[in-house]
């Protein structure tokens, strides 16, 4: 395999597509494959030892097609270090290990993905860590819940599954007044919509499960960052701990990420156009979308975001029963858990996917139903919800 491509070489590709397609590797010198192969090796043979050829001796510590794959996806977040695990979650854990310590707190969002919400309540809290619960849409909330022993503030923008938005430049001021760092989840947006190293987050997360690797078909995670210091500690968890992604994943992910550009423009137009559908609708109570303009967090989205993204959520007319009966009755939406596939998905996050949330302050409505709009057809999209809400 060809010298890694690093994600600061690839700053001289200024588009975010030729970036997508080629950062992270370069055509084989021998071969001339112009996709990185499926590096299917758990071992490196060393010229004498501690010989190293090109830096690799154990598939955990480090595999070409995962290298190549950190390089990509750095270089599409505009950050210097990527890595690479085996699950969104396993990022989240390596980061909450690497940046906290027994007697530390961390400020979470009162919305966001269940499994987070689960892993610090039931995991981190056993070992010493304390968290506040602030909204993500009111930074003077979030200065309030922060305390001395601070050490991180958690934004997931737009937020799973309700779509409210937080201000990143704003929030990354009031965590480094603190002397906290500043994560973004950015799975909802993806890098091609936002940019959080951009605007001052330390740290950057990613379920590469969902829009990056794009096809349902391959589980995933990233962590992204400026700070050596951070790298260097996400690293040796990585490699300690071992939470990495397979070669095959790898390149799995490498492979939808060269379409992502494309994918999220026609998720976006789908998704505008489903809201346009559901927010007239009778049986609608509301739609929840950032790009509409009466949402509360239009003009931040406007501001740090390309576009609005493929996510809708509506709180159906009704109550639960009628929220799970929409459900159940969508035949292009397929009813599962998970996003930014290329198929339509519908679920009931009270149900499914933030089941773990109730009883707390992060629980979600129970008319709550989460649409993650697919690529498929505008008209089959729209005539599949017509006869479901009917
Ligand atoms: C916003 C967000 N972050 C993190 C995760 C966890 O990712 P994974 O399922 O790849 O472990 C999810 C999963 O749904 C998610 O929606």
């Amino acid at each position: 395999m060809s010298e890694r491509r690093s994600a600061a070489d690839s700053v001289r590709w200024q588009g975010f597509s030729t970036r997508a397609i080629h950062a992270g590797y370069d055509p084989d010198p021998q071969t001339g494959a112009v996709n990185v192969p499926i590096y299917a090796s758990s071992t490196f043979a060393q010229d004498g030892v501690g010989g190293l050829r090109d830096g690799f001796e154990y598939a955990r510590t480090g595999n070409p097609t995962r290298r190549a794959l950190e390089a990509n996806i750095a270089a599409l977040e505009h950050g210097t270090y990527g890595r690479g695990f085996a699950s969104g979650m396993a990022a989240t854990d390596c980061l909450l290990r690497s940046a906290l310590r027994p007697g530390d707190h961390l400020v979470i969002p009162n919305d966001a993905y269940g499994g987070t919400f689960r892993l610090i309540d039931k995991v981190f809290t056993q070992w010493g860590i304390t968290y506040s619960v602030a909204p993500v849409t009111d930074v003077d909330a979030v200065r309030a819940a922060i305390r001395p022993e601070t050490k991180l503030v958690w934004v997931e923008t737009p937020t799973n599954p309700l779509l409210n938005v937080g201000d990143i430049e704003a929030i990354a001021a009031v965590a480094h007044e603190a002397g906290a760092k500043l994560v973004v989840d950015n799975t909802f947006a993806s890098p091609y919509l936002q940019q959080p190293l951009s605007l001052g987050a330390d740290v950057v997360l990613h379920s590469t499960t969902k829009y990056l690797g794009g096809h349902s078909d391959v589980v995933g995670g990233a962590l992204v960052t400026d700070s050596e210091e951070l790298d260097e500690a996400f690293a040796f968890l990585q490699n300690g701990a071992g939470a990495v992604p397979g070669p095959f994943d790898g390149y799995l992910t490498m492979r939808g990420i060269k379409t992502l550009a494309v994918r999220m423009d026609r998720h976006c137009d789908n998704a505008e156009k489903v809201v346009e559908f559901l927010s007239g609708h009778d049986k609608i109570e509301k739609v929840l979308y950032p790009g509409l303009e009466d949402h509360p967090g239009h003009a931040v989205a406007a501001k740090q975001m390309k576009r609005f993204g493929g996510m809708v959520s509506v709180l159906v007319k009704g109550g639960i029963e009628d929220a799970k009966a929409f459900c159940a009755r969508t035949e292009v939406f397929t009813l599962a858990e998970s996003l930014g596939g290329i198929e339509s998905l519908i679920e009931h996050p009270g149900a499914m996917t933030h089941a773990s949330t109730a009883g707390s302050l992060l629980e979600v409505p129970a008319n709550l139903v989460r649409l993650s709009v697919g690529i498929e057809d505008i008209d089959d999209i729209l005539g599949d919800l017509e006869n479901a809400l009917r």
